[in-house]
């Protein structure tokens, strides 16, 4: 039986987690870009943030952008990589760390989709990360950082499961055990991420890590905006999907989605 760190098992990744509809992100990208950033030039260059299987990336590279991919995954990339192969469309995959980076030319949007950004642990790494978007951006271009609703700021009292089935292989997906350690004061969760994959019954493959993660609350985000000193403007939606709803407590907002624009 294979065991392999979490994010080293991209089929596994794909299949369980694949329940965002990633061409209506897409959609809801693509408006933001046309009603917050003020490009003089359009120039459609897009970099998918923590990119794992590039499913953004990919879509944007369909529709004509210039696509960039930055992870920290080599097995990440190489799926990504063959799914474009396969596929006849480009993508340029990096591997780096979203906390510093530097692409080989500046880009018009770039987004951290599905809560990636809970892998920046502390306020200087945030802040570190908000100049090297900026330093990566051509002047006008916008940054959407999806964090995950902060009504999921408090721990679950019940793991989160998912199962999957893709013909005679079942996937289950646990993230976040009850008993998972979190520090009131760093505000750090040593959260568990598993996989299990079973083939006609029997367990072929796990795929676990214990990794730090931080959540985000709306007014602490706001703060660090303001403290980086860089950030023009900030716009909070509910969902990551059209039609743009506001960000409220209630359950009709389903994640909290930020649009950045950076001063010039
Ligand atoms: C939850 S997955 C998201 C993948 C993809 N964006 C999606 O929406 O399906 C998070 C990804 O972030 C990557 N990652 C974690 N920390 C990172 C860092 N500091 N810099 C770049 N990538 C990182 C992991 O390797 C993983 O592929």
């Amino acid at each position: 039986m294979e065991h392999k760190e979490f994010y080293d098992d991209p089929a596994g990744y794909v299949l369980t987690l694949n329940y965002s509809d990633y061409k209506s992100n897409c959609d809801f990208f693509e408006w933001c870009f046309l009603h917050h950033s003020n490009l003089k030039t359009k120039e459609n260059i897009f970099l998918d943030i923590c990119a794992g299987p590039a499913f953004h990336a990919l879509e944007f590279s369909r529709r004509n952008w210039k696509a960039y991919a930055l992870d920290l995954s080599e097995s990440m990339r190489d799926f990504a990589v063959s799914t474009a192969q396969k596929e006849a469309i480009l993508l340029n995959y990096y591997i780096g760390d979203m906390k510093q980076f530097v692409l080989p030319e500046k880009v018009s949007l770039s987004v951290t989709f599905d809560n990636s950004i809970s892998h920046i642990l502390t306020n200087e790494d945030f802040i570190m990360h908000l100049n090297s978007v900026r330093e990566n951006t051509v002047p006008g271009g916008i940054y959407i950082i999806d964090f995950a609703h902060p009504r999921l700021f408090f721990p679950l009292s019940n793991p989160g499961v998912w199962k999957a089935h893709d013909n005679d292989t079942e996937i289950e997906m646990i993230v976040s055990m009850p008993d998972d350690h979190y520090d009131t004061v760093t505000q750090i969760w040593d959260m568990t991420f598993k996989t299990i994959t079973q083939k006609n019954g029997n367990i072929i493959r796990t795929a676990e890590s214990i990794m730090k993660q931080r959540y985000y609350l709306t007014q602490e985000l706001k703060a660090l905006f303001m403290l980086s000193g860089i950030v023009e403007q900030f716009t909070f939606y509910g969902s990551h999907y059209l039609p743009p709803i506001p960000l409220t407590h209630g359950d009709e907002s389903i994640s909290m989605t930020v649009v950045l624009k950076f001063k010039e």
